[in-house]
C-alpha cells in the first residue's frame, strides 16, 4: 500500500515502457559501480567526523561521484540531490536523482558488513524507481512505480508476520542521542512488546529487508531524503506499507517514516510510537 503524496495532484506522466526500462538499468549500473568503489576503498579509506559521530570516508565521496557521472552521461538534464554535497536543480526537467552513495557508514567503517548504495529517482516528485545494492551480499534490490519490486531479478513480498509479539522490528536512532530523546522512549515503548528490536546502521537496506520478509517493520524520526527514496518505493511496490509513524502520508522531505508488511503490526506501532 502506498501513501506518499504526489506534488502534482492528477499528473498524468509521460513515460514510456523504453524510458523506465533506461532508468532502471543506469541505477542499477551506478549501483554497481559505486559498489565496486566501496570495496576498493575498504582496506585504504581515513575517516572524518562531518558532525560528531557522522562519519564520511573517501569511499562516500568517491562512490557518491561515480554515481552522478554515470548517471548524468545518460540524462545530462536532470537534477540530482546526494548525500555528499551533490545538488544540482534543473527546473525544466521532472526527474530528480536521490542518492545516497554509502548507506551504512559507520558499519563500512567498522567492517561490520550491512551497508549499501541507495539511489532513488523521482518524476515531478513522485517516487518512480528505487535500486539498492548490498555489496556484501551481492544482492540488487530494485522497483519501479506499479510494476513490483525485486532482488536480483526474484519476485520479493513482504512477511507475514501479523502480531508485534512474533514480530522483528527495526529502528534508526539519531545519530546523537540523549537518554530522554524522543527517540529512546519510542525504542523503549516497543521494546518489551516485539519479539525482538535491532537498530542496525543502515536505513536502505533496513527498508529492502522491510520488502524482502527478512524484517516485519522499521521506523525513524532522523533520516534524510536520501537514506528513504529508494527504499520507500521498493516496500510499496513491493505490497509494503509506508507511511510517517503516526499514519499519515509519507512525505520524502520529512524525517519521519514507518515501513511495514502491511498488516496490524503498523497499527500496533503507530499506538506505541505516539
Ligand atoms: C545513516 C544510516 C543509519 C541512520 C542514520 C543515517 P549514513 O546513514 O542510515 O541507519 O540511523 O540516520 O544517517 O550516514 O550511514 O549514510
Ligand atoms: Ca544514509
Ligand atoms: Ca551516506
Amino acid at each position: 500500500m502506498w501513501e506518499a503524496v504526489s506534488k502534482v495532484e492528477g499528473h498524468q506522466l509521460e513515460r514510456t515502457p523504453l524510458s523506465e526500462s533506461e532508468f532502471i538499468e543506469t541505477a542499477e549500473q551506478a549501483a554497481r559501480l559505486a559498489g565496486r568503489v566501496l570495496a576498493d576503498w575498504a582496506k585504504k579509506f581515513t575517516v572524518r567526523e562531518k558532525s560528531p559521530a557522522n562519519l564520511v570516508t573517501e569511499a562516500d565521496l568517491v562512490a557518491e561521484e561515480a554515481i552522478y557521472n554515470h548517471i548524468r552521461g545518460r540524462f545530462p538534464d536532470h537534477s540530482f540531490l546526494g548525500e555528499e554535497g551533490l545538488s544540482e536543480t534543473n527546473h525544466d526537467s521532472p526527474y530528480r536523482w536521490v542518492i545516497d552513495p554509502l548507506d551504512g557508514t559507520s558499519n563500512y567503517v567498522h567492517g561490520f558488513p550491512y551497508y549499501g548504495v541507495s539511489i532513488g529517482l523521482e518524476c515531478d516528485g513522485e517516487l518512480t524507481v528505487g535500486v539498492i545494492f548490498d555489496p556484501n551480499r551481492d544482492e540488487l534490490f530494485s522497483a519501479v512505480r506499479g510494476g513490483g519490486a525485486s532482488v536480483n531479478g526474484r519476485r520479493i513480498v513482504p512477511s507475514g508476520v501479523d502480531t508485534l509479539s512474533q514480530a522483528m522490528v527495526v529502528a534508526s536512532l539519531p545519530v546523537v542521542v540523549k537518554p530522554n530523546d524522543r527517540a529512546v522512549q519510542r525504542f523503549l515503548a516497543v521494546l518489551p512488546q516485539a519479539q525482538t528490536l535491532q537498530r542496525l546502521g543502515s536505513a536502505a537496506l533496513n527498508l529492502a529487508s522491510v520488502a524482502a520478509g527478512r524484517i516485519d517493520a522499521y521506523w525513524s524520526s532522523s533520516l534524510k531524503p536520501w537514506d528513504m527514496a529508494a527504499g520507500a518505493l521498493i516496500v510499496a511496490e513491493a505490497g509494503g506499507r509506508v507511511s510517517k509513524t503516526d499514519g499519515g502520508a509519507f512525505e520524502i522531505e520529512v524525517p519521519d517514516l514507518l515501513a511495514s508488511n502491511g498488516s496490524a503490526i503498523h497499527g500496533e506501532l503507530q499506538q506505541l510510537l505516539k
